[in-house]
């Protein structure tokens, strides 16, 4: 006998799929979009018989990421498939190739290519490395549709790989601690959108966030108890590997120190004793660059640092040092007159070569605000523009690397679209040479934690630095906002199936604002508003 239910299963499906199939041309979902999409005939559907294969080059990263998309495929289609693929029927309905082994510790170079052809009878992925297999799957996922015959994929030709080589996410667990299972969420959502760097800011004024062994005073005197123990950080470097994604460690420096000098106030350039900073600005507080004994410290502190995380690249920080330290100590105006320094930049770049020094002998490279150009400084390190393209322009015109995140200040709450349209390659870069330009290695967008807390830090980064991922990842002509809002509003919820809470913590937040009443009217109001933008800058800050 047939199921009635089963009808009017049929009948919703149906309705939902005029809707889904009236609304759109023939443009696809994907976000970002790929160098390269050649639609073709034909459809693979994705049936309870749809199994993964892999082959070429295997290891455990390749087996487990096609496990959890085994996974993510049963989750957004409700269709039950085993998580297990390797009694794969033959012929497997996606096909994996992986060519070679990538980097052992993924840098900047790591090739991220991927091409994914879907025929009606099959689909086959093939990438010269894992990352890019990580890559192609993500595309894949983003391609399964529905009409009426069901979940699948339209036939199509992809070939992809990314316009830049650093595309990244700031995350500040300083100013707001935020806890590794909120890393870990934003890394699976990095990974969705083919971000490829989690830069870590680690400690500020605010918080002092990461476990020394050599000097555990730091995180027992300046975190208020949150900081991550030297565990949790090789469980996020090798989650993030899982996913494709390095992991850049930031330990600002010489300023944004409040919180070390708690414990160690020998490093500071004025006597203290110094407090956890409880409000948001620039601070006074700053290392002594002119003592011995802060060298003897950074060696111990980087060292450390050093071998934990394994990234080539270690973020020094140097942004917002106000020098009222340094022109109020007489030592270190002595110091100064002696080397003849013009002023506090001088003293900065004395500090920064003699970290970068110690940075080497660590086997780092070294990264820092821009604030740290300077001519002293040798040409291997990267700057990374937070006050303008101009600054990304000149560093590259200099030699440097660099990276772009001014315009990508998530926590200044501006449209998905403000950040869309900065490109790290239009405006001042834009008249570079070739080799120039060459030295631009991509961006980041940046969540700054002064006002946002790990309930609401979703709602900050996601959907908007989706459209960050696709200024940095796709064509440089991929530019059409409409098309880009669309998409985003796709990936925002296939976000949420990932454990990222950016929907799902809106409606409760109402409801506690009500004291658990019916929030529907808040939420009419909360949605005509607006928050105030560039809180920071109305501080005279960032
Ligand atoms: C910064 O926003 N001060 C890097």
């Amino acid at each position: 006998m047939e199921n009635p239910l089963s009808r009017l299963g049929a009948l919703m499906l149906m309705t939902l799929c005029a809707g889904v199939i009236s609304g759109e041309a023939q443009e696809n979902n994907l976000l970002p979009q790929p160098a390269q999409v050649s639609p073709r005939e034909g459809r693979l559907a994705i049936t309870d018989s749809f199994r993964i294969s892999l082959s070429g080059y295997q290891e455990p990263r390749l087996r487990a990421a096609a496990q959890r998309l085994a996974r993510r495929l049963a989750r957004q289609t409700g269709i039950a498939l085993p998580d297990r693929s390797e009694k794969a029927p033959s012929p497997a309905a996606l096909v994996i190739h992986c060519d070679h082994a990538g980097e052992p510790v993924q840098t900047v170079r790591e090739d991220e290519s991927y091409r994914l052809e879907v025929r009606t009878e099959q689909a086959r992925l093939t990438a010269p490395t894992p990352v890019g297999v990580l890559r192609g799957m993500e595309t894949f996922l983003q391609l399964v549709d529905l009409d009426t015959r069901g979940f699948g994929v339209a036939a199509v030709d992809i070939n992809d790989r990314p316009r830049f080589r650093w595309r990244g996410l700031l995350m500040d667990a300083s100013r707001h601690w935020m806890p590794v299972p909120v890393i870990k969420r934003n890394l699976d959502a990095m990974a969705a959108v083919k971000l490829n760097v989690l830069h870590w800011h680690l400690s500020d004024d605010q918080g002092f966030r990461m476990e020394s062994r050599r000097f555990p005073e730091l995180q027992r005197l300046g975190s208020d108890g949150n900081y991550y123990t030297q565990a949790d950080v090789r469980e996020v470097i090798a989650y993030a590997r899982e996913r494709g994604i390095r992991v850049v460690p930031e330990f600002d420096m010489p300023g944004h120190t409040t919180s070390w000098f708690v414990s160690h106030p020998e490093l500071a350039s004025a006597p203290g004793p110094y407090v956890i900073e409880r409000a948001w600005g620039i601070f006074d507080p700053a290392m002594n660059p002119t003592k011995a004994e802060l060298y003897a410290f950074l060696d111990g502190f980087i060292g450390e640092m050093a071998a934990l995380f394994p990234d080539e690249y270690f973020h020094i920080g140097g942004d917002e040092v106000n020098g009222k330290q340094w022109d109020h100590n007489p030592r270190i105006q002595a110091f100064m007159r002696r080397r003849g320094m013009k002023g506090n930049h001088d003293l900065q770049a004395y500090f920064n070569r003699r970290v970068l020094a110690i940075a080497r002998q660590h086997g780092k490279k070294m990264i820092g605000w821009d604030e740290i150009l300077h001519p002293e400084l040798p040409k291997d390190i990267v700057v990374q523009s937070w006050r303008g393209q101009k600054s990304l322009a000149e560093a590259a015109r200099q030699g440097y690397m660099g990276i772009l995140s001014f315009g990508y200040y998530l926590d200044h709450i501006l449209p998905a679209s403000f950040h869309y349209k900065v490109d790290p390659m239009e405006g001042e870069t834009a008249g570079l040479a070739e080799e120039q330009k060459s030295r631009i290695l991509g961006g980041e967008a940046c969540m700054w934690a002064e006002y946002v807390t790990p309930e609401t830090v979703a709602s900050r980064i996601w959907p908007r630095a989706a459209a960050i991922a696709e200024r940095l990842w796709s064509p440089q002509e991929v530019k059409d906002v409409e098309s880009m809002y669309r998409r985003l509003a796709r990936v925002s919820r296939q976000l949420e199936g990932l454990g990222l809470t950016q929907r799902s913590s809106y409606g409760p937040m109402l409801e506690r604002l009500t004291n658990m009443n019916d929030a529907a009217p808040l939420k009419v109001l909360a949605d005509v508003l607006e928050p105030v933008k560039s809180l920071r800058l109305s501080q005279g800050h960032r």
